[in-house]
């Protein structure tokens, strides 16, 4: 059992099937269960419910979007103190490459940290010189195969560090651990 929330916000989108690809990922995972919700479906519930938690935002002007800060400022704000060590990733689409995806990803990782998350990014390469080191990113909507990827093993790896780290299968890790610091590349 691993329980999943992936929560996004999209206005065109492209966020959205990144969400979707993100949700599919942590379904690789066995007894994985998967809420996807748009930031202004989710609510309280769906964070206690969880235990690991991606969330997807368009890159907006380099930061996360102001739906998904109000949601975090506002709709779950009293949960604050109430919800620590869950664990947490971020996924963004920008307008382009060097758009500020990774920024934005780290203004999610903050605010999730500042909720008590424990956050991860990923060493693993899935396609050659494309990895997700601060999470899952793409200009515009997921269209190759290793942007699909991306997306797919963010969700895929969530689901495992639940299963790793809330339901103490920490034999999961060594398969996680493969990449050595050998580049695939
Ligand atoms: C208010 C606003 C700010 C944006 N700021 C950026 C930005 O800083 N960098 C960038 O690359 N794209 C920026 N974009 C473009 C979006 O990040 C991009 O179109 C993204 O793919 C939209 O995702 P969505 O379809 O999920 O809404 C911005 C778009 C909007 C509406």
């Amino acid at each position: 059992m691993a329980k999943i929330l992936v929560i996004y916000d999209s206005r065109t989108g492209n966020t959205e099937k990144m969400a979707e690809l993100v949700a599919e990922g942590a379904k690789r995972v066995e007894g994985a269960q998967v809420r996807l919700k748009f930031v202004e479906e989710a609510t309280k519930e769906d964070l206690l419910w969880c235990e690991g938690l991606a969330v997807g935002t368009p890159t907006n002007m380099g930061i996360v979007s102001w739906k998904l800060k109000r949601f975090f400022d506002d709709v779950v704000g009293d949960l604050w103190g109430k919800i620590d060590g869950k664990i947490g990733c971020a996924f963004s689409s920008s307008g382009g490459w060097g758009g500020g995806s990774e920024v934005a990803c780290l203004s999610v990782l903050y605010m999730l940290m500042n909720y008590g998350f424990l956050v991860f990014g990923l060493t693993d390469y899935v396609g050659k010189k494309f990895t997700l080191h601060y999470g899952a990113v793409v200009a515009g909507e997921p269209r190759s195969e290793e942007e699909k990827e991306a997306c797919l093993r963010l969700g895929e790896r969530l689901a495992q560090y639940v299963k790793a780290f809330y339901h103490g299968r920490l034999e999961l890790l060594e398969h996680i651990r493969t990449f050595g610091g050998k580049f695939p590349w």
